[in-house]
């Protein structure tokens, strides 16, 4: 285990792979009791920042198969106070459209046969996490206030759907999440996001709408859609992640860490 202390993480998702945003970069296999997880620490203004890459750097892992609790696990090992992650996601919602930014601020979970806790009784005994505001807010705000200062617009709340993946959703699958107040579908949030607050660690999410959902979208849905999207975004991504780890305050104004029974590590 690194004895350097690194209080801010970037997760990237599909079509966010490379750390280069960074300089020195450095890899670090961290071997957590969940398995190894592979990061990247390089340093964005003076202060370390770890990069991980959530489906592998050469997107190998699709995302039921992703150690989510190795790679939370690593990044709490690593002193991570605060998680940024990215996700792509597709439309449930019209008025979100494909190019859109999202700071999501609520989930619906969907996921089937994930692990989905730290907690699994024993010494730890039995722990229910409060999930009301699945998202830091302190850091949602910052996105928010981040796309506005460099000019990309993004929606400031919106609920994501988690599915199970990895295949995409029927068009009833699309239209009854819409019915639901679902706004935006992707396959990763959950339990990433329930993980990070298990341990007690800011996270916010940026979706980037790739597609409208199935049956919305006049075409059926490709991955290789997502990525050109994803691609052609990345410069405004790139910026509004800059902007966010430059706003990002010292002190902790929330409450991710202190109403949780953060995991010890
Ligand atoms: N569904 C689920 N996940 C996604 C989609 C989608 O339409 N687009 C990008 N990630």
């Amino acid at each position: 285990m690194t004895q350097k202390k690194v209080r801010l993480a970037i997760i990237g998702g599909t079509g966010v792979y490379d750390p280069r945003i960074l300089d020195n970069i450095r890899e670090e296999v961290i071997t957590t009791p969940y398995g190894q997880a592979k990061v990247r620490i390089g340093t964005y203004a003076g202060e370390e920042v770890a990069f991980m890459a959530r489906h592998g750097v050469d997107h190998s892992v699709p995302p039921h198969l992703i150690n989510y609790r190795a790679n939370i696990y690593a990044l709490k090992m690593l002193g991570v106070e605060r998680v940024v992650a990215t996700t792509a996601v597709g439309s449930c919602n019209r008025e979100l459209k494909p190019g859109d930014f999202v700071v999501v601020d609520q989930f619906l979970d969907f996921t089937k046969g994930r692990v989905c806790t730290f907690f699994e009784g024993g010494e730890a005994g039995v722990v229910h996490t409060d999930v009301t505001e699945p998202y830091c807010p302190e850091l949602r705000q910052v996105l928010v206030a981040a796309a506005q200062e460099v000019g990309v617009a993004a929606h400031p709340r919106g609920t994501y759907v988690c599915t199970e993946g990895p295949r995409f959703e029927t068009a009833a699958e699309i239209r009854m999440f819409g019915q639901l107040g679902g706004d935006v579908v992707g396959m990763t949030n959950v339990p990433e996001s329930v993980l990070a607050r298990e341990a007690g660690l800011c996270y916010a999410t940026v979706s980037m709408v790739t597609n409208y959902g199935a049956g919305i979208s006049p075409t059926s849905l490709t991955h290789e859609e997502v990525l050109e999207v994803m691609a052609a975004n990345s410069e405004n991504l790139k910026k509004l992640l800059f902007a966010t780890l430059r706003q990002i305050p010292v002190q902790r104004g929330c409450a991710c860490h202190k109403n949780n029974p953060a995991l010890k590590v």
